[in-house]
């Protein structure tokens, strides 16, 4: 199969406090290649030459761990739909296209190098409320708690949000509204989080406004680029469960 030749304008930045700058590349690429391993490409070119490579996170590059977020042409995670750019592959863009790849742009993550952000904010805001107490013990009879199948599904479908960050990226204010949404629904609608439920939306939020995320104005942007395709239906859950928490002194 033909190969393409693209231009990469790449966000260059060495350092959280150093400026950074688009910095043009021409790349030929194979289009059945993921788009990481075209940068794989591109860095391997740099290396060779002396040069910095682009510094870039990924770890499980199928779609499961969350890392690899960046902005695809002005897209969270790329043109691709309910896919994160390691699903993405050079066959998506046209020969002599130029292809535009910055950072997440949130003030909650800042820039460490070229397009690695630090999204350690996410796990302060798990660390505050997203988790479930346990007694410990031998385990459960699998059918000791049973579980509507229809509330079983709407929990799963939250608990598969991968914590990438592109809902923070795409939102115009910022907000890590549908992130803790997933969180807050997951465990909302399962037994096992009856225990922190109230506690828990108060501290999230709080945490999240702690660390500069904006609030959510119901644009829908999250929604569009996660990757899990987690509905913003989830935030009017988390909503609700922010007032009750207000209404029951938590
Ligand atoms: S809600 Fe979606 S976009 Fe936001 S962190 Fe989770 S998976 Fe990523
Ligand atoms: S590298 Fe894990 S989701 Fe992309």
């Amino acid at each position: 199969m033909a190969t393409l030749s693209v231009k990469l304008r790449v966000w260059r930045q060495p350092g959280p406090d150093k400026p950074g700058q688009l910095v043009d590349y021409s790349v030929t690429a194979h289009p059945d290649m993921s788009f990481l391993e075209m940068l794989d490409v591109v860095n391997d070119g740099l290396i060779r030459q002396g040069q910095d490579p682009i510094a870039f996170d990924s770890d499980c590059r199928e779609g499961i761990c969350g890392a690899c977020g960046v902005m695809v042409n002005g897209v969270a995670h790329g043109p691709d739909p309910g896919g994160t750019v390691c699903q993405l592959h050079m066959r998506r863009f046209r020969d002599g296209e130029t292809i535009v790849v910055e950072p997440w742009r949130a003030r909650a993550f800042p820039v460490v190098k070229d397009l690695v952000v630090d999204r350690s904010a996410f796990d302060r805001i798990i660390a505050a409320g997203g988790y479930c107490s346990v007694n410990t013990g031998g385990a459960p009879d699998g059918n000791a708690i049973l579980i509507p199948k229809a509330v079983a599904d709407a929990a799963m479908d939250s608990a598969a949000c991968i914590g990438c960050g592109a809902c923070v990226a795409a939102c115009k204010n910022a907000s890590a509204h549908l992130f803790m949404s997933a969180k807050v629904s997951h465990l909302a609608l399962m037994p096992q989080g009856q225990q922190e439920r109230y506690r828990r939306v108060v501290a999230m939020i709080e945490q999240a406004d702690a660390d500069g995320f904006g609030s959510c104005s119901n644009e829908g942007e999250c929604e569009a680029v996660c990757p899990k395709e987690i509905p913003i239906s989830n935030i009017a859950r988390m909503t609700r469960e922010y007032v009750k928490a207000m209404l029951t002194s938590r």
